[in-house]
């Protein structure tokens, strides 16, 4: 059994009393629910104080991207070390805003993803096509070719713990949603390239998000899709009261 895992990604938004204000009013709302992974990927400048203040709580820290080095002269990166450091949990790769506008490569978010594994933390690994690639029936073989320079060769003890997250780069933001069936189509696809790189068991053990103007209007449709396992939030967990209900969907 996958256990459901809804993270907010929270972009480039929110200074430390909004990221305090915001976890004091989401913590009691969620506090009963246990039955969903709750993580708040929060911006650098704001994971000691999101991961202090969640830390007599059930969500976890994630932040949303990091350098694939230990250490090293690379001024302005963060390492997974130091994320580590903070208590982070998971860390968000190749998300398609990164892709796009500072132009990472399937190349270098292969680096990140192994040494993601290798030093603990968890990726959330983005995928997704543009609207283009959509009309020109190009989604499986963007989102194939992104899922097999990120994993191929990854150790299957290692992957089981993957996430993926699959995101329509149009319905980021843009408050379209892909539709249940259409985002269900992909993440189904997507298992399947899980079991060609892996094996049918790993597959079935990775949890597949979907992101892309998710919000409590349209989560509960989202999560009742068989292969969807959870959703990467945006603008929609920015607020306390709209994430708690995402996260409350079942309710
Ligand atoms: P959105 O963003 O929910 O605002 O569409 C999702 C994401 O970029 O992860």
């Amino acid at each position: 059994m996958r256990k459901p895992i809804i993270a907010a990604n929270w972009k480039m938004y929110k200074n430390n009393q909004e990221a305090l204000d915001f976890v004091n009013k989401f913590k009691p709302l969620i506090s009963r629910n246990d039955q969903v992974e709750t993580v708040i990927c929060a911006p650098f400048t704001l994971l000691a104080t999101v991961g202090e203040s969640i830390k007599d709580s059930h969500i976890a820290l994630g932040a949303q991207n990091m350098y694939p080095s230990l250490e090293g002269a690379y001024t302005g990166e963060i390492s997974p070390k130091m994320l580590l450091d903070l208590g982070v949990k998971y860390v968000i790769l190749g998300h398609s805003e990164r892709r796009e506008i500072l132009g990472e490569t399937d190349q270098f978010i292969r680096q990140k993803v192994d040494l993601a594994l290798e030093t603990g933390l968890t990726p959330i690994l983005c995928v997704g096509e543009t609207l283009e690639e959509r009309q020109q029936g190009k989604t499986q073989t963007k989102v194939s070719q992104q899922l097999w320079s990120a994993l191929e060769g990854i150790l299957a003890s290692q992957a089981q713990k993957l996430v993926i997250a699959y995101e329509p780069i149009w319905a980021i933001g843009t408050g379209k949603n892909a539709s249940p069936e259409d985002a269900e189509e992909t993440c189904a696809f997507i298992r399947n390239c899980l079991s060609e790189i892996f094996n049918g068991e790993v597959a079935q053990n990775i949890r597949i998000q979907y992101g892309g103007s998710v919000k409590p209007g349209n989560i509960k449709e989202i999560m009742a899709q068989p292969n969807i396992d959870g959703a990467l939030v945006g603008g929609a967990s920015l607020d306390p009261e709209s994430f708690a209900q995402i996260v409350n969907f079942k309710e």
